[in-house]
């Protein structure tokens, strides 16, 4: 894809002719897990640090990010440690937990905290009865035996009276814990259930020892990601929704870096469920569905029955010539995926207008965004959000295309960047 004059910000110029990057991993979450606090917790959509830190490097002393789509903090952590403020926001109040919890500083007794918390692990567990999530179905993620390990190992943490930031610590590890032990695969571009072999389940069998082994050893991971700070005060997530942001400071972003979820059906809180089920994030199915109807592109539980009746507001029509006609011919094909499609942008379009009162004349923008396709009708966003992004006042529109997604030769990841008037 050509870029309106703009310096291609992601060209591999060792790569072959046609082919957009020759390291496709260096910008997707797979970066991201070995590098400290960044690989607290997986999340399949999350884009890698390397991103970013090319995109902040131009930045001038005093400028100010947003990441307005929070997802694991990916933005805001690298930001903070490049010493540069950095506000997110998410709909998803685990995530901004989760966030917070990667910006934070750690005192060294919150950290002593827990390292004798895991060295005494064995005997505190020995008194604690396990408690269970209300997860639907729970017996599809974990075998008997690591859900049993798994309850013990909660309660023996909320047994334990520790401050606010060594339990964010011992939650992290037990998420980590809990979803290596799960019977679901990420190979797709979000989780499914998996059948377990019968080696996993013979060593599932020793399962409390193992698995508070590995609780272990992932604590230890954490904890020395912990150890050092990260420009304190200098990352903040709030809970919020990007198409209002009015928890935000007027005019004061001088640039954006962000990703927002693709128009492609998934649901992240399907993904996070089982974290969000354990930490108390959700109590049951329609809590969740409620939530992810809040959430742009949201598709699960009631988020699909509410989309039925769901109507356009007249005053937020999708600001690109042809969208029209790819709404109508998926509509040939599925009334609901019209509607999704047609409310996935709209809500793009209330996100812009929240959005540019944040920010300050010049600010510079960068959106990570993934094209689709809803049967023979392919939905160009990377153009959609170009042209969204010129009706609110941004000029030097650019597309790059940085990667290709999946075997599917028609799906691309791309940077639509731009400059606020
Ligand atoms: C693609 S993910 C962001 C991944 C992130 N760049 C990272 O590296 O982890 C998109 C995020 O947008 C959030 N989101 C969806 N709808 C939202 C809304 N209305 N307001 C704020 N956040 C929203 C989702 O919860 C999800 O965490």
């Amino acid at each position: 894809m050509k870029s309106d004059g703009q310096q291609l910000l992601f060209h591999d110029s060792t790569a072959r002719a046609g082919q957009v990057t020759g390291r496709r991993e260096m910008l997707t979450f797979k970066a991201n897990r070995d590098l400290g606090r960044h690989g607290w917790l997986r999340l399949t959509p999350a884009y890698s640090r390397h991103l970013v830190q090319r995109l902040v490097k131009g930045l001038t002393p005093g400028s100010r990010v947003l990441d307005p789509f929070c997802g694991t903090g990916t933005t805001a952590l690298t930001c903070a440690e490049q010493g540069i403020p950095c506000d997110t926001v998410d709909v998803n109040p685990f995530l901004i937990w989760l966030a917070n919890a990667k910006f934070a500083t750690y005192l060294p007794s919150d950290l002593r905290a827990v390292t004798e918390f895991a060295n005494k692990l064995h005997l505190i567990e020995s008194g604690a009865a396990p408690w269970y999530p209300p997860i639907k179905d729970i017996e599809k993620w974990w075998s008997a035996a690591d859900l049993n390990a798994l309850g013990r190992l909660f309660s023996a943490i909320k047994q334990v009276e520790f401050g606010e930031q060594a339990r964010n610590l011992l939650f992290s590890a037990f998420c980590r814990t809990a979803i290596e032990t799960a019977a679901v695969s990420f190979g797709h571009q979000s989780m499914s259930f998996k059948a377990k072999t019968s080696q996993q389940i013979l060593a599932a069998c020793d399962n409390a020892a193992s698995l508070r082994n590995l609780f272990k050893r992932r604590l230890a991971e954490i904890v020395n990601a912990a150890e050092t700070p990260v420009g304190t005060g200098l990352a903040k997530a709030f809970l919020g929704d990007a198409r209002v942001l009015d928890m935000l400071p007027v005019g004061k972003y001088s640039c954006v870096i962000t990703s927002p979820p693709y128009p492609n059906r998934m649901s992240y809180v399907r993904e996070l469920r089982p974290y969000m089920y354990w930490l108390g994030f959700l109590q049951d199915g329609r809590q969740a569905g409620e939530l992810d109807w809040k959430a742009i592109g949201g598709t699960w539980g009631c988020a699909t029955s509410n989309l039925t009746r769901w109507q356009p507001e007249s005053e937020a029509d999708v600001a690109s010539d042809g969208f029209a006609t790819i709404v109508k011919r998926i509509g040939d094909h599925s009334r609901i995926l019209s509607l999704y499609v047609h409310k996935y942008f709209t809500d793009c379009m209330l996100h812009f207008r929240a959005l540019t009162h944040r920010l300050c004349d010049g600010a510079t923008v960068y959106y990570v965004v993934g094209n689709s396709r809803f049967y023979d009708v392919m939905v160009p966003t990377e153009q959609i959000y170009r042209d969204i992004m010129v009706h609110s006042g941004f000029h030097g529109v650019a597309v790059e295309n940085i990667r290709k997604r999946s075997s599917k030769k028609e799906l691309f990841e791309f940077v639509v960047s731009g400059t606020f008037r």
